[in-house]
């Protein structure tokens, strides 16, 4: 359905015209002056120009035309030029039940199955997940889920770092702790072992034990290397040792993705993008895009346009390592084969910015991807302690995220426990559903280029601009509605939404209007914390609308079922945003 913009806009267009003006100015914007209208139109001030007249006198003309107008129950001209707008109570009610009735409450369908690829999560095998994959999961998921909305082919790609330095560092870190493994053997020429010779849990503790010993010793970081070299070039002894690490880390990353309520399309990774890479090196060399600058292999990149400096991007270096740039390209290739994009998403912290720039580009000047698909980089800043320095544990390090979750479910659960009125195994449930909300909006509500402040008190409270606020506002809907059905009430499906008898009922649809342009623009722009001001905005006035409305003992009983009705919509919108931002309400909390 048309949004309520465009519905205005289409109101005020015929008074234009009718008055000899172009139509085109009869644009309709949220009012900025909410305590003097509505809604706003500008298009006496732009056309005043064009036509050589004073601005207030083509108003003045406009809103003559516009008298008895039954979309508004207002229009007044007023210095020096504007036409402000209030929205009858029965059009707005109307466009209400509009909603009601659609599916996606009317939001129009964007996308065609147009394939997006979204390249989120970006985890690295056998390291632990920590609080710096934590933004690409959370805010990759929700555009991910904000573009399927929309109608396009979200494509999820985990892009697994799964083929650096950490392999040669696990591997060699596992000879010196079990140097009798066959995969050391170099005489040995049976079939590997189908049992890996490494629990998680000693996985976890080999990588950091390896990455900390090759900063002291410089002959371990040598061999970690040329293990690294071996493994990419196809050493079948550390082939085996590297799927063995794969497949253990794998199944609990799936299971971390998993509680955070992230879910992929593809695990594929940098693994995966190796066999492309000779082909693609050939080809850049065989038509003069790539050439050798001392001992590597670089394509140049620079623009005449560009404000500052930037260098070449390295396709081969001089021991022949695999480079993150490479395996960028590589996986583009595959990804043009099997998917033809119409567009990929990257999202990564800012530090990236120069690399992906430089894959792009090369991406573009090879002809691999078509100039005109969009590559875009979402670039989130660094989640912030209290001290405004990167996140830390108490203890100074690096927090795991199955940590910081585990956190922040204690300090709900805590917080449930306070009045204690349900099980404990119900707290416990309704905990990490509330704890998840919380850490998830605590972060998408922030623009996700800035830098933000994690404040786990101020994240789980429930009042103010947090996820359970939302959840709690979603949850005193349920209420009142079960109320209602307890007292016998029912909506007959002769039920409809009246028109606002009061200004926090007005406010509540008006706000519910802005649905439309919210799900388009915060998904044009990759911008969840578009969703989650609405949302805020969304509940703030539902709960204005509630204090002063007696919902239960209305005793008109159409005017309850409208209003039981307009709850029931604002429930439906607030669920699906929700959703859109990964996270879901409980029954109760
Ligand atoms: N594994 C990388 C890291 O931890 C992130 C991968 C991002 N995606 C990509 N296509 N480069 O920094």
């Amino acid at each position: 359905m048309k949004k309520i913009l465009d519905c205005i806009a289409d109101a005020i267009k015929p008074a234009f015209a009718a008055c000899g003006y172009e139509e085109s100015y009869g644009r309709v914007t949220l009012s900025n002056r909410p305590d003097l209208c509505e809604y706003q139109c500008n298009g006496a001030m732009a056309a005043a120009k064009a036509y050589k007249k004073k601005p207030i006198d083509i108003a003045n003309d406009v809103v003559e035309k516009l008298a008895g107008n039954p979309v508004f129950s207002q229009v007044m001209a007023v210095m020096p030029g504007f036409i402000n707008l209030r929205i009858s109570e029965d059009y707005l009610a109307d466009h209400m039940n509009a909603m009601e009735k659609e599916p996606r409450f009317g939001l129009e369908q964007q996308g065609h199955g147009e394939t997006i690829i979204v390249d989120y999560g970006g985890a690295n095998v056998a390291k632990p997940l920590h609080v710096g994959h934590l933004r690409s999961a959370i805010i990759g998921e929700s555009i991910k889920r904000m573009g399927r909305f929309l109608g396009y082919h979200m494509i999820g790609d985990v892009h697994l770092g799964d083929w650096g330095l950490q392999m040669g560092l696990i591997i060699e870190e596992l000879r010196d702790r079990k140097p009798d493994l066959v995969y050391f053997d170099e005489t040995y020429s049976g079939e590997y072992p189908k049992e890996p010779p490494f629990t998680i849990g000693e996985l976890e503790d080999i990588y950091p034990a390896a990455s900390a010993k090759s900063k002291e010793d410089e002959a371990f970081k040598a061999r970690a290397q040329e293990a690294t070299l071996k493994l990419q070039s196809g050493y079948e002894p550390f082939r085996a040792v590297w799927r063995h690490i794969m497949n253990v880390s794998l199944a609990d990353l799936k299971k971390n993705y998993a509680n955070l309520g992230v879910e992929f399309d593809l695990w594929k990774g940098e693994s995966d993008a190796q066999k492309y890479i000779p082909g693609l090196i050939k080809d850049l060399e065989d038509r003069g895009l790539a050439y050798e600058s001392q001992g590597a292999l670089v394509v140049d990149i620079a623009k005449e346009t560009d404000s500052k400096e930037l260098p070449p991007c390295i396709i081969r270096k001089s021991d022949g390592a695999a480079l993150y740039a490479t395996s960028d390209l590589g996986t583009i290739i595959e990804r043009e084969k099997e998917y033809a994009p119409s567009k990929y998403i990257y999202i990564t912290d800012k530090r990236q910015e120069l690399h992906f720039i430089q894959v792009f580009r090369v991406a573009k000047k090879a002809g691999y991807v078509k100039e005109d698909t969009p590559m875009a980089h979402l670039m989130f800043g660094t989640m912030n302690g209290k001290d405004g320095k990167p996140f830390k544990t108490r203890e100074g390090g690096v927090m795991r995220l199955e940590n910081l979750v585990a956190e922040i479910n204690d300090a709900v659960y805590e917080r449930i426990m306070e009045n204690r009125t349900v099980s404990d195994e119900e707290a416990r449930k309704t905990a990490a559903i509330i704890g998840l909300a919380a850490l998830k909006y605590g972060d998408l509500s922030n623009q996700a280029s800035k830098d933000y402040v994690f404040d786990m008190e101020r994240f789980i409270s429930f009042e103010g601009n947090t996820g359970p606020y939302i959840l709690y506002t979603i949850v005193r809907i349920k209420s009142i509605l079960a109320k209602y059905r307890e007292n016998g009430g029912s909506t007959a499906d002769s039920a409809r939404i009246l028109g606002a008898v009061s200004e926090e009922e007005k406010n509540l649809m008006l706000q519910l209007a802005r649905y439309h342009e919210v799900m388009e623009t915060g998904f044009a722009e990759t911008a969840p914390h578009k969703i989650c001001q609405f949302i805020y905005e969304l509940s703030d006035v539902f709960n204005k609308f509630y204090n002063s409305t007696m919902i239960l003992k209305e005793e008109d009983k159409d005017r309850q079922a409208s209003y039981i009705r307009l709850i029931t919509l604002t429930r439906g919108v607030l669920e699906t945003c929700i959703d859109l931002l990964g996270f879901e309400a409980p029954e109760r909390m």
